[in-house]
């Protein structure tokens, strides 16, 4: 399973990124702002991928939204994009700045690869609209974004509202998508027994993973009156992939809302079954089996090489 991860490292990126430098065939990551500026998501990616031992080319890509004025996350993922524990320096230096054309000259030459985009997708976007000959060379697109529910407004999750525009021009490609939607994620959460078992699952870096998590646990426990930890969004975009049988899913149309005064952002997904429905266009994910999940994110944990 061939894959470009797009992410803004943001907590739950970097498990993203620990678990695809498992269980998939990374091809290349590249960084967009998001969770935290441009500068810092592309530094964490750089720290993260030192974590898992990888040397795959990493590309920084764009450092604000088409349309949307930039906004970040320190208020979920702290002031660095990803506080809670010391972490070493990074060993290496991005390798570009244009993400975009690493993206479409990689999709190029490397026909049948997924994207998996885990933060807001302007990235994706600038490529699709600059190579439309890209959606029909991919095998698709995980999206980790959406939902039947927001998480930044009411309707609108955090990835499609910080840049409706480029999603919606994701949504209307005519690629393969699945999405894994805030309906989804919120179904695995690190919970306090959970963390425990990052902890223990590397000398090194299972207690660096634990402390971010209890961060972004504690910040999110913070934020809302019922969560039991912070849910591992962005994995369960690379899971969609590398382990689908963890999944549940139905096939629907999804079009991004980009001028409601009170949805703007918002995933609309058709749920009707009057047989007038727009045609489906998207595998929006539904359940997962959380605790097969969580052993899986575990196992990837213990293959970081010793530092
Ligand atoms: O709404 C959750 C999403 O926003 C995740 O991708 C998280 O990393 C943040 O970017
Ligand atoms: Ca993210």
């Amino acid at each position: 399973m061939q894959i470009i991860l797009d992410c803004d490292p943001g907590h739950d990126d970097a498990f993203a990124l620990i678990v695809a430098s498992k269980f998939a065939d990374v091809l290349g990551v590249t960084t967009v702002a998001g969770n935290a500026p441009l500068s810092l998501t592309t530094k964490n990616a750089r720290i993260v991928l030192d974590l898992c031992g990888s040397s795959v080319p990493l590309h920084s890509g764009a450092s604000r939204p088409l349309v949307a004025q930039p906004i970040h996350a320190a208020y979920v993922h702290g002031e660095s994009g990803m506080d809670g524990a010391k972490l070493p320096e990074p060993s290496r230096p991005a390798d570009g700045t244009d993400a975009v054309h690493f993206i479409i000259d990689t999709v190029r030459s490397n026909k049948g690869l997924w994207l998996v985009p885990t933060g807001p997708l302007t990235n994706i976007a600038l490529a699709l609209r600059t190579a439309p000959d890209l959606v029909d060379k991919i095998a698709g697109i995980s999206i980790m974004g959406g939902g039947r529910f927001g998480n930044r407004t009411a309707t609108a999750e955090f990835n499609i509202w910080c840049d409706p525009e480029a999603a919606a021009a994701v949504f209307d490609s005519g690629a393969k998508i699945i999405m894994s939607g805030l309906h989804l994620t919120h179904q695995i959460m690190a919970t306090p027994k959970r963390i425990e078992m990052v902890r223990g699952a590397h000398k090194t870096v299972g207690p660096m993973l634990a402390g971010l998590l209890e961060f972004f646990s504690k910040m999110y426990k913070s934020l809302h009156d019922d969560f039991a930890g912070a849910p591992l969004h962005d994995v369960c975009a690379v899971l969609a992939l590398t382990h689908p049988e963890l999944f549940t899913a139905s096939e629907k149309h999804v079009v991004v809302e980009i001028d409601g005064a009170h949805t703007r952002g918002m995933t609309v997904i058709d749920d009707r079954h009057v047989l007038s429905r727009t045609k489906a266009n998207t595998r929006v994910l539904e359940t997962i089996d959380a605790d097969a999940a969580f052993a899986i994110i575990v196992d990837a944990i213990r293959a970081c090489p010793q530092r």
